[in-house]
């Protein structure tokens, strides 16, 4: 047996040993698709140092690159939106911009889709093009459309999809509008992030169908949600747990900053709850549903002690916390509370006895989205 298909089969059992693969169709998949070849363009990998987190390109030549491909990691293959491994020599100090997805996670949202044979499925996000060959190889490529926003990435993960010898229909475009002349579809499934399902979806799917995304905020927590749409247009379900997260939609990145409030503004006052809260991953996701458009940063005045600051750009609403003594004191400017609102809703969700992430239920209509807990 070669090389990558001792490779292959080593993933599949871990894979399946771990719990994320399930079923013997997508067993065989995972076997059967070469994971390298969607890779042959190089990955990054994170260097971290003192400083900002670096990328350094690891190329096919290399005795890492082939082992890595048959690794549970993400691996990323693009970084600031236009830089390919190919691209340099050295380290980069941006963000990842497109990644072949860690395979647990692929797997794990394949078993959850509950795709049956002749269903037509549309994913968002085909990054290196993974992923929309594993379906394409359970569903049969006629079935599979995949859209991707990037078309240098959409190019690529062309060639390798061709390479494996699949040919689903790809279409270069924002998901977040769905595929328009392609519906119905049976499943959407997304592998990037979204702040709310987008209603275009809705329209795009048949009664009955699902939708499978992680739902995110800027505050970085996020929950894979699935949910079915019904014949009102109206789609209803729950977040399944399991912390999983991606990299967001691009029309979905929070706005820069710009500049910062001054922190001296405002109104003081004592706060129940102090930001420590917030590094727990279920009350972050709680926070965010209260204040969906917030970003959370630390910023340390003359050289003082970092302070958590909560900015929503578009409001112009900013919480500033700090200690003293054993109370939390938050500062808080503009036109809105955002504080006010995430102490309300971490309280509320506390005393109905901190429900996990699982517990959540997720209703989307065409005018809006709403998460709450049972
Ligand atoms: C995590 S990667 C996808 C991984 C992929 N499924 C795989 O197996 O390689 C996320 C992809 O979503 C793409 N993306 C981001 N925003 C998008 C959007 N609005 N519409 C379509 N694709 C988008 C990114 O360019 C990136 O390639």
């Amino acid at each position: 047996m070669s090389d990558d298909k001792t490779l292959r089969r080593n993933l599949a059992d871990r894979l399946a040993a771990a719990g994320h693969l399930r079923s013997d169709r997508w067993r065989r998949a995972v076997v059967q698709t070469p994971r390298h070849e969607f890779l042959r363009g190089g990955y990054f990998r994170r260097v971290d140092g003192v400083g900002p987190t670096g990328w350094e390109p690891v190329m096919p030549d290399a005795p890492a690159w082939l082992p890595a491909t048959y690794s549970d990691d993400s691996l990323v293959t693009q970084i600031a939106g236009t830089i390919a491994p190919g691209d340099i020599r050295g380290l980069i100090f941006r963000s990842p911009t497109s990644s072949s997805t860690m395979p647990s996670l692929v797997v794990r949202m394949l078993e959850e889709l509950n795709v049956d044979d002749g269903m037509r499925v549309l994913e968002i996000g085909t990054g290196t093009g993974y992923s929309t060959a594993l379906l394409c190889h359970r569903l049969g490529d006629d079935l599979v459309t995949s859209v991707e926003v990037d078309e240098d990435v959409s190019i690529r993960a062309r060639a390798s999809l061709g390479a494996t010898g699949h040919m689903p229909r790809l279409v270069v475009g924002d998901g977040l509008a769905g595929d328009p002349h392609g519906g119905p579809y049976d499943r959407i499934v997304a592998t990037c992030g979204v702040l709310a399902i987008p209603p275009a979806w809705l329209v795009q799917s048949r009664t009955g169908g699902q939708i499978l995304a992680t739902v995110c905020g800027w505050m970085y927590s996020s929950e894979l949600a699935r949910l079915t749409v019904s014949d009102d247009g109206t789609a209803h379900g729950r977040l399944l747990g399991g912390q999983i997260s991606f990299m967001l939609a691009r029309p979905h990145h929070p706005p820069s900053l710009g500049v910062l409030p001054d922190l001296a503004d405002g109104e003081e006052r004592e706060t129940s709850i102090g930001p420590d809260v917030l590094d727990d991953w279920t009350i972050r996701f709680v926070a965010q549903l209260a204040a969906p458009r917030t970003q959370l940063v630390r910023v340390s005045v003359d050289g003082g002690a970092e302070r958590p600051v909560l900015i929503d750009v578009d409001a112009g609403a900013w919480a500033a916390l700090h200690r003293e003594g054993d109370h939390w004191i938050v500062r808080q400017g503009g036109p809105d509370r955002v504080w006010d609102r995430i102490e309300e809703h971490v309280t509320r969700w506390r005393r109905d006895g901190s429900p996990g992430l699982d517990h959540f239920r997720i209703t989307v209509t065409p005018e809006a989205q709403t998460i709450t807990w049972l």
